[in-house]
């Protein structure tokens, strides 16, 4: 495939700028028409990416959010952590619902899998540090999914206590790494108090290899299946999952998930190398939400709070849990911009923010010595000390769901969009209105009707 000299190659890169659940599913669901190959290169059963089409809702964990398009490829690749029996789960589910699941879903054979001690661990450290923190400054719990992210990229980082999905495919191989690993993580839970029966490696071995055996047709080395893929002129979509805020490195750590959410988990999680990425989509929810613990400046733990939450319907599609709600902070979109080299922005939920007299944006923190900068600090402990500065804009009272153009929109809402491409330095090229795929602005126009067969 040759291109013409400053031709920015064909794929694209879908990130959350947030802390997640910035609608990113609706975002993919929207852009993989005018893909061919949807690709996840992080997280795993943490996600949960909401399509919706007409009256039907997916939510969607593991599998790529292209999966609706039964003439699209889905891939899940090395970096994702994946959960078997979750997968199976939702790819049972999908299939139940008439949605085609067959060599249009392939996994990496490098992904590493969560076990189901994976999961218990997550949980135990999680009571473990709540029970033990909980008066202390800052309560060191994370406020997890307990999917086993954490535990299961451990062990990835361990090296030797992980299991690759490939390895599923070989019950001798498995069963003799489960012998070892399971005596050591009795001990680790035994340690954290909780686990009294050993693990039973040959039990998880069979369950695991059938497992394995099930997901056979889909297990691919998807890192030749994607380069093969761009040879044949073939463009890919990378679905972040998680968000840029949460990334193990540029997050605020800790309070951050255990891989690189931002763009910068493509190359390692796909063995795609960054600059084949031509445009880097960040999605942003008009205002800020946050799962779990940590940091949040502009957090609105009040009435107004509650009220975003309840017209944003802000719980979240993994685990249910109310999600913190606040004002925008640019201060944050802005460094998580620059991390991804996002190109351009989608602004979602923009419908929930109508019927307020004023809206706020955060464009720089107050330092405890009561310096002003507008830089992001990536660290939970510093950014705990941090109040936001905001800015004040008039709000607008109008539905703006039906709103056929970006131009017909109410003048406070345009000037709201201006400010943040002013502040951010980028286009806001995606205005979503909605849940649904039409309640959206492209490029200032309608989203045409679905496309899905
Ligand atoms: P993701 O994790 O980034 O894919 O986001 P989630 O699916 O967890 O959460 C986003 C939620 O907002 C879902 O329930 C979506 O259906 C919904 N949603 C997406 N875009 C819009 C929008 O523009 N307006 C409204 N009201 N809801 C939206
Ligand atoms: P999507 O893809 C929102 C948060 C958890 C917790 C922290 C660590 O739907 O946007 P983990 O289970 O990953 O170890 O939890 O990260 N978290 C998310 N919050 N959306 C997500 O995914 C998230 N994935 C992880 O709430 O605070
Ligand atoms: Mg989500």
């Amino acid at each position: 495939m040759t291109r013409r000299p400053n031709e920015r190659p064909p794929h694209t890169a879908i990130v959350g700028l947030q802390w997640g659940d910035e609608g990113k599913g609706k975002i993919v669901d929207l852009l993989t028409s005018e893909h061919d190959v949807i690709v996840r290169y992080n997280g795993g059963a943490n996600a949960g990416h909401t399509v919706v089409v007409g009256s039907e809702r997916y939510a969607l964990h593991l599998i790529p959010s292209g999966i609706l398009y039964p003439d699209k490829e889905c891939v899940v690749g090395n970096g994702v952590v994946v959960d078997p029996e979750k997968l199976l789960q939702e790819i049972d589910a999908l299939r139940a619902r008439g949605v085609r699941v067959a060599d249009n879903l392939r996994i990496s054979d490098r992904a590493h899998v969560v076990m189901p001690y994976h999961k218990e661990q997550d949980a135990a450290l999680e009571e473990y540090l709540g029970a033990k923190t909980a008066s202390a400054r800052g309560n060191l719990s994370i406020g997890t999914t307990r999917r086993g992210i954490g535990p299961a990229y451990a062990d990835k980082i361990r090296r030797s206590t992980a299991i690759r999905v490939g390895d599923l495919l070989d019950p001798d191989y498995l069963r003799s790494r489960l012998h070892v690993i399971c005596t050591l993580r009795t001990a680790e839970l035994e340690a954290l108090g909780v686990r009294t029966a050993p693990l039973d490696p040959d039990a998880l071995a069979t369950q695991y290899a059938a497992f394995g055996e099930r997901l056979r047709p889909h297990v691919v080395d998807s890192v030749y299946a994607l380069h093969d893929a761009m040879l044949a002129g073939r463009s890919l979509l990378f679905e972040g999952a998680n968000a840029s805020l949460l990334d193990i490195d540029h997050g605020t750590f800790p309070y951050v998930t255990s891989s690189n959410c931002s763009t910068l988990g493509i190359p390692s999680g796909t063995g795609v190398p960054g600059h084949a990425i031509g445009r880097v989509l960040g999605i942003m929810k008009a205002y800020s939400t946050r799962v779990g613990a940590g940091p949040f400046p502009t957090e609105l733990d009040n009435e107004l709070g509650q009220r975003i939450r309840e017209r944003g319907r802000e719980y979240g599609t993994t685990t249910g849990r109310p999600r913190r709600c606040g004002w925008l902070d640019l201060v944050a979109v802005r460094y998580s911009a620059m991390v991804c080299g996002a190109t351009g922005i989608a602004c979602t939920l923009f419908d929930v923010l109508a019927g307020l007299d004023e809206v706020r944006i955060c464009t720089a923190y107050r330092l405890p010595d009561g310096t002003v900068t507008d830089r992001f600090i990536p660290d939970a402990h510093r950014l705990e000390g941090v109040e936001p500065v905001y800015e004040t804009l008039p709000g607008w009272h109008e539905d703006i769901r039906e709103a056929p153009d970006r131009d017909s929109l109410p003048e406070a809402a345009r000037a709201y969009l201006a400010r943040i491409e002013a502040v951010v330095g980028i286009p806001v090229e995606v205005v979503s209105l909605g849940p649904e795929r039409t309640q959206t602005l492209v490029g200032g126009r309608r989203a045409a009707a679905l496309a899905h067969a």
